[in-house]
């Protein structure tokens, strides 16, 4: 292999050396944006967890940069807290040699009454190529997507979609269990009020697996069957046999406390503990997207055990935002892609 240099201090490394298959480099998403996993076919998950997964050897380098991504420009519009997602497009979007900038609704013209459709037209005239856009709104991702040329990512709009989050876990899920067809998945806790049991409920489905939801019934969406999961309302019945468990938060910020009594009621009756984890398979993995409310969803014992892939779930986060950059930033067979022999 040919000496490269690093695309920023020209020093000897591997910074030219990202190689995909083919087939890979020729394939593409239907639409310029990633706004939902519902508008996703099988084929697209599959091409995105399959380019993540080329992309996760680039953060073992001790070069961590390939210039694939060189001169494009991405906008990270977070208007709602975020650690996970907002860092993990910052980091990949620089691991593949973009501009990014980022910007939250406290640092920006919203404080001073300006709509955030005029703040996206006015972003847009400075031409990035890509919006990664978190909002309170269910639906804010889509109307940027129709006011916006720039390709729109959907970063978590309310309680709808969070899509980047289903494919880091189906990631997830395919590297601990070799592939996702006819696993039993267990999705437990906040169901009505999170985007990402949403999200997984339609990914995990196109992929085939047996999805299972268990709730409180005030956590749980009215006929939640017709998407094609089986519900509970005790996560007892739920756990026996599951492969993978799903932990969610209750968002507090989206009306979740008035759904129950106390944390410690909730913990008693819905908390993954030790106990109610020796219900599923053996080699079942705990999977949460974070951010983790310890002793309310979750124990620090399971949080923190040998079951736990918690962090890797993160870990893949990168990749696959990293993957989702690439496949709509629009620049067609790279030419710093090398072709897998
Ligand atoms: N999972 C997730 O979206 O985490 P953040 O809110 O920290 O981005």
């Amino acid at each position: 292999m040919p000496e490269t240099k690093d695309v920023e201090t020209n020093m000897p490394g591997e910074a030219a050396d990202l190689i995909l298959p083919t087939h890979q480099q020729a394939a593409s998403l239907k639409s310029k944006d990633l706004l939902s996993i519902e508008h996703l076919d099988a084929s697209e998950i599959n091409l995105i967890l399959d380019t993540a997964h080329h992309f996760k050897e680039i953060s073992e380098r001790p070069i961590k940069k390939v210039p694939t991504l060189r001169g494009k420009s991405i906008i990270n519009l977070f208007f709602e807290p975020s650690t996970r997602t907002r860092m993990s497009f910052e980091i990949a979007a620089k691991r593949l040699s973009a501009d990014i900038q980022s910007i939250s609704a406290s640092t920006s013209s919203l404080v001073k009454g300006e709509t955030f459709i005029d703040t996206a037209r006015n972003i847009e005239a400075m031409y990035p190529d890509l919006l990664v856009v978190r909002h309170a709104f269910p639906g804010a991702a889509h109307m940027l997507a129709e006011i916006c040329s720039a390709g729109v990512i959907n970063a978590g709009d309310g309680a709808h979609e969070h899509p980047t989050q289903a494919l880091l876990d189906a990631l997830t899920i395919r590297d601990h269990k070799g592939n996702i067809e006819n696993l039993r998945v267990v999705i437990f806790g906040d169901i009505a009020h999170s985007r990402v049991a949403r999200s997984n409920i339609h990914c995990l489905l196109k992929l085939g697996a047996n999805v299972v939801v268990a709730a409180p019934p005030t956590f749980m969406p009215c006929n939640i069957e017709e998407l094609g999961v089986e519900a509970f309302d005790r996560l007892e019945p739920a756990l026996e046999g599951a492969d993978v468990i799903v932990a969610l938060r209750i968002q507090l910020e989206r009306g979740g406390k008035l759904s129950f009594p106390s944390l410690r009621e909730y913990f008693n009756l819905f908390g993954l503990g030790r106990d109610r984890l020796a219900l599923a398979k053996n080699d079942a993995i705990v999977m949460h997207p974070g951010p983790i409310n310890r002793g309310v969803e979750i124990s620090s014992e399971v949080a923190d055990g040998p079951q736990s892939v918690i962090l890797d779930q993160v870990s893949n986060g990168l990749a696959v935002r990293m993957a989702v950059l690439y496949l709509l930033a629009g620049i067609g067979p790279a030419k710093n892609v090398k072709t897998a022999a």
